[in-house]
């Protein structure tokens, strides 16, 4: 009887379905937020070093992202080809984090290390250069650009405010860190850097 009553009463249904959704997804996400394997760094993984942050954020600006994931799932066509698959600890200090699920290109969860720096140079400014078949776009430019250090020394404050231990000595660095550095020798540390130090901390 009840069950026909809330049938034919399209709002009291709505608002009952919305009270399902909300209960059901607190409950899956609430939990979360208090796990240490989700909230806490998987050993070894460290804030992001001045010029690595610089890189990060040039990644961001150009988009890398609309054609590479950075999360290597639990499956073994993944971990045979990219390696020990992505856990939540390796990201906390990734903010917003990259995860994605568009894979034009590879995933480059842990691409840092797999080529030398001059590789990446080439590949980045032209990758036919290289992979002669490859789509991907040329970043000529970032050859020219040039990191700001006031813009990251106060990301790396803001990002203090949110819980990143960087210390009095981090800011400090920034300077002489980003010294004479162009945007890609930035991109370089960053992607250099991808999965490097948590491979030792994943299964
Ligand atoms: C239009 C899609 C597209 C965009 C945008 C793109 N890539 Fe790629 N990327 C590819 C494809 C396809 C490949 C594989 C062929 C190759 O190596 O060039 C690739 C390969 C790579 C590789 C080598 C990965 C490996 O494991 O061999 C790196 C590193 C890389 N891209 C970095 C970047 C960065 C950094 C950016 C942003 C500045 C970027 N890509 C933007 C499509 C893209």
């Amino acid at each position: 009887m009840s069950h026909e009553f809330v049938e034919k009463n399209v709002g009291l249904m709505a608002i009952l379905i919305l009270l399902v959704i909300v209960v059901g997804g607190l409950v899956e996400i609430v939990p979360l937020m208090y796990q240490a394997q989700a909230i806490e760094p998987a050993p070894g993984v460290k804030p992001y070093a001045p010029l690595q942050l610089a890189g990060r954020d040039i990644y961001i600006r150009e988009g890398c992202y609309n054609c590479h994931s950075q999360m290597i799932r639990t499956l073994a066509s993944e971990t045979l080809r990219y390696g020990p698959y992505s856990v939540a600890g390796e990201s906390v200090y990734d903010r917003p984090f990259q995860w994605g699920s568009k894979r034009t290109g590879p995933d480059l969860a842990r691409v840092g290390g797999r080529y030398s720096d001059d590789w990446h140079r080439v590949h980045l400014s032209n990758p036919r250069n290289v992979v002669p078949e490859s789509n991907m776009p040329g970043y000529p430019w970032l050859a020219k650009g040039t990191p700001d250090p006031k813009l990251i020394e106060h990301k790396m404050r803001v990002l203090k405010m949110l819980g990143h231990p960087y210390t009095d000595a981090d800011f400090a660095s920034v300077g002489p860190s980003l010294e004479g550095k162009t945007e890609l020798d930035a991109l370089i540390a960053y992607l250099q850097g991808l999965g490097v130090k948590s491979k030792e901390a994943t299964p």
